[in-house]
């Protein structure tokens, strides 16, 4: 059983790709062999800086060491490391995918929205990219967000077409695992639309390295609605049942246990209460990466290590893709 997920560096790291991702990634390195990594490759189609994405791709390292990705038993690398397999892997799969498929992908739509025809070929091959990710580990499950749900079919429907073309079971179909609840983190200022790194007010997102002063306000200031009972109903009352996921994420009590606690009060103490069990479900995380992060040449040593397993197993899917499409052996 193979576990493999990426997160992009630039941006930062928020509560929702906390609860949504990474801390799934720690709960299932030991379902079986897990493989995360940094997708500084991804990352590249929207050309940060490359001070910064250095910067960010070590620390997004150290964020998935301080959430508790432990090195001995999983393997943690920067994609870029393993880059000449991956992007490969990803030539080969661009040649399954087809235009219409890639065109019909949400994120590729909301994020080349306006910019017409000067929007980068990188941003529309960006999910078969991710389809080599995936596909080069032989990965099983890949816990993401609900935001990746449409990619990680995309990807199914590619290493379907690719075994249906050259051969049964030669590349492993993977299931996603996304969380019932958790699964999709909302914005605390518009809770209809997910928390993103790209929320046009800070205020809705909560990144795991605020301060928890920060923290307080930004939960304080939360929207909700004009009624005064806490009760879960994600359509009809999307900002109070995104506030009463999160407490439970946060205290492990039962959601209706929280709703009757809270009851018909008004939200004043559940906003305050739900703020105080973030931070606290934060401060750990904060103090670990800041330890991390004096250790740079750690970092490093860690990233190496792991880029060092990826490759072997990477490198053992693109031998067996190259053979089996028609190239000559070296
Ligand atoms: P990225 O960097 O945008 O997000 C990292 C992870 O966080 C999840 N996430 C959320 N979960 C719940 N609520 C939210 N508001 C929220 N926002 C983000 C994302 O679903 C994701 O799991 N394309 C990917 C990176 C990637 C990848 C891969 C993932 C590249 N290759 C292979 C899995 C497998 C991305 O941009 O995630």
């Amino acid at each position: 059983m193979r576990i493999l997920s990426g997160i992009q560096p630039t941006g930062g790291t928020h509560l929702g790709n906390l609860i949504g991702a990474l801390r799934h990634y720690v709960t299932n390195q030991d379902v079986g062999e897990a493989f995360y990594f940094v997708a500084d490759l991804h990352a590249l189609t929207l050309l940060p800086d490359p001070a910064v994405l250095r910067e960010q791709t070590r620390s997004t390292a150290a964020m998935l060491l301080a959430v508790g990705v432990d090195p001995e038993r999983s393997t943690l690398f920067a994609q870029s490391h393993v880059a000449a397999e991956h992007t490969q892997l990803a030539w080969v799969l661009q040649c399954v995918a087809n235009f219409g498929e890639l065109s019909r992908m949400t994120q590729f739509k909301d994020k080349s929205e306006g910019k017409g025809d000067s929007v980068s070929v990188g941003l529309f091959t960006y999910p078969v990219l991710q389809a080599a990710d995936i596909l080069a580990y032989d990965s099983d499950v890949v816990p993401v967000g609900a935001d990746q749900k449409q990619h990680l079919e995309l990807v199914r429907n590619l290493a379907q077409r690719f075994n249906n073309r050259y051969g049964d079971d030669l590349l492993v179909v993977p299931k996603p695992l996304i969380a019932e609840v958790g699964g999709r983190v909302m914005d605390l200022q518009e809770p209809t639309r997910k928390m993103s790194t790209s929320s046009a007010s800070d205020k809705g997102t909560v990144w795991v390295l605020d301060e928890p002063a920060t923290v307080l306000k930004k939960f304080k200031s939360a929207v909700t609605d004009s009624e005064t009972e806490v009760r879960y109903d994600p359509a009809a009352k999307p900002g109070v049942s995104n506030l009463l996921e999160l407490l439970h994420i946060a205290t492990d009590r039962s959601i209706d246990d929280l709703a009757a606690e809270f009851g018909s009060n008004g939200y004043g103490h559940f906003k305050v209460a739900t703020g105080e069990a973030i931070v606290e479900l934060l401060a750990p995380i904060r103090t670990r990466y800041t330890e991390l992060m004096t250790d740079p040449a750690e970092l490093d040593r860690i990233l190496a290590n792991g880029a060092d397993r990826a490759r072997e197993v990477a490198q053992s899917t693109l031998d067996r893709v190259m053979a089996t499409v028609g190239f000559l052996p070296r």
